[in-house]
């Protein structure tokens, strides 16, 4: 994330304004000591660019130009250097340091100033006397320096502390928005099958007896014009045998349509993803497909209606090696996982055809969408149906040209509360 251009602020200001007021101070005509003021201004302004282009650095650089800095103004003011009365300036770097490290961290650098300050006492001594009030005078003013350090120190720290926890939880709201998201889309994805099976079975239902008329007429129609004109036996039978097509279809829609009943029983998950693989691989025609598996250890059983199950992975598996009709790999993986406070069990199965365009990753789970020439488009709106029925999710992944990733989400209880324990 790029960082926001910094504009001079007036607090920026006013701080130059303050440095000006020492300026005009006596010794007024201390050409140094104008410099040295000026580059605290000019150290003030870069402070900010220094830290975030070298986050490391910057700020043991911005204490280290303030504490020399610090040291020269000092030295050009005072006579001896130890007597300025610039020598509150030291509390620039002491401050700088407290904002910007830890508590050891800031005692050290403010260690460091004072060190610097007490320098001072070495020239000065040889021309003056140091007494047991100097000494007061000079102990007070450093200890002001880790007064003054550690006052700061404690109110930064806890301004970082606060600003983590802020960070963390808009990142953790963020998390928890996309999951909303993404259920009340799975949820919208659940009601609309719902409506669109209950019309599509009362239409199939109105339409397969009208058709068993149709076809009984045909037949007959077909015995009777045995011996008469070979014409009208021909368009018979291709009234019966279309009928016949039509027939099939309502029936495999009136599968889809019929509502569910899983039958759920503990039992362990692996075994069926493999039975679904080996059926589906037995029957393939197309192209070697290489199935890599990557199963957690010790799976914990499930409530899972087995032939349902069953039934999504082929049709899963089985659009998969359609995807991939030269040959390719399938990923297959389980997991453990989390969603939405329930445990449960994650499954992925990641091709490497050409996958999903991202304006269709909806669309794939309505029933009679199909991109190809002999499919039905109910293969995924059959496994969506099942999913529902064990209280479960799915959705397709992948990056454009990267292959389809469906990922299936099989909750391990009812009670959102329980969790996962291994198999014994
Ligand atoms: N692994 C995959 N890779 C790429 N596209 C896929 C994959 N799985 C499904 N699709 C897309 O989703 C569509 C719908 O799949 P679905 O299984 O519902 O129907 P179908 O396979 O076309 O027909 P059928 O009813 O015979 O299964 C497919 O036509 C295809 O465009
Ligand atoms: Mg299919």
């Amino acid at each position: 994330m790029s960082q926001p251009r910094r504009t001079v602020s007036w607090l920026d200001v006013v701080f130059l304004l303050f440095l000006a007021g020492l300026a005009v101070l006596p010794p007024r005509g201390e050409f140094h000591k104008q410099l040295i003021l000026l580059a605290f201004g000019l150290v003030q302004f870069v402070e900010h660019q220094l830290i975030s282009r070298y986050p490391r650095l910057g700020p043991s650089l911005a204490v280290v130009l303030k504490m020399g800095l610090s040291m020269l103004l000092v030295a050009h003011t005072g006579e001896p250097g130890i007597n300025s009365s610039y020598y509150p300036i030291y509390y620039l770097p002491v401050v700088t340091a407290a904002i910007y490290f830890g508590p050891r961290a800031a005692l050290l650098w403010t260690l460091g100033a004072s060190a610097s300050y007490l320098s001072f006492l070495y020239p000065a001594l040889k021309e003056y006397e140091f007494n047991a009030s100097s000494a007061t005078e000079l102990a007070t003013r450093v200890l002001f320096f880790f007064i003054a350090a550690l006052l700061v120190n404690r109110f930064a720290v806890e301004n970082r502390r606060q600003t983590a926890l802020y960070q963390q939880l808009a990142e953790q709201l963020a998390e928890t928005n996309r999951q909303l998201e993404r259920a009340q889309a799975e949820a919208r994805r659940s009601e609309r099958l719902a409506a669109l099976g209950q019309l599509s079975a009362g239409l199939a239902h109105e339409i397969r007896n009208p058709l068993g008329v149709i076809k009984g007429s045909a037949e007959m129609l077909t015995q009777k014009l045995k011996t008469g004109d070979a014409l009208s036996a021909e368009l018979a039978g291709y009234i019966s045998s279309e009928v016949n097509r039509v027939s099939a279809l309502v029936t495999r829609f009136l599968d889809f349509a019929r509502p569910l009943h899983a039958d759920r029983k503990l039992q362990p998950f692996v075994p069926i993803l493999d039975h679904a693989l080996k059926a589906v691989a037995d029957a393939w025609q197309g192209g070697p497909i290489i199935v890599e598996r990557s199963y957690e250890d010790a799976l914990p059983d499930i409530p899972l209606d087995e032939g349902l199950c069953e039934q999504a992975f082929v049709n899963l598996i089985q659009n998969a090696n359609q995807a991939m009709e030269k040959g390719g790999t399938l990923h297959v993986s389980a997991a453990r996982a989390q969603k939405n406070s329930r445990t449960g069990i994650e499954v992925r199965l990641r091709d490497t055809g050409p996958g999903v365009p991202p304006d269709q990753r909806e669309q794939i789970f309505n029933p009679f969408f199909t991109t190809k020439q002999s499919g039905v488009g109910l293969g995924l709106s059959i496994v969506s149906k099942i999913l529902d029925e064990h209280r479960g999710t799915i959705r397709v992944e992948g990056a454009p040209g990267e292959g389809a990733c469906f990922v299936l989400f099989f909750p391990a209880e009812n009670n959102a509360s329980k969790e996962l324990a291994p198999r014994p």
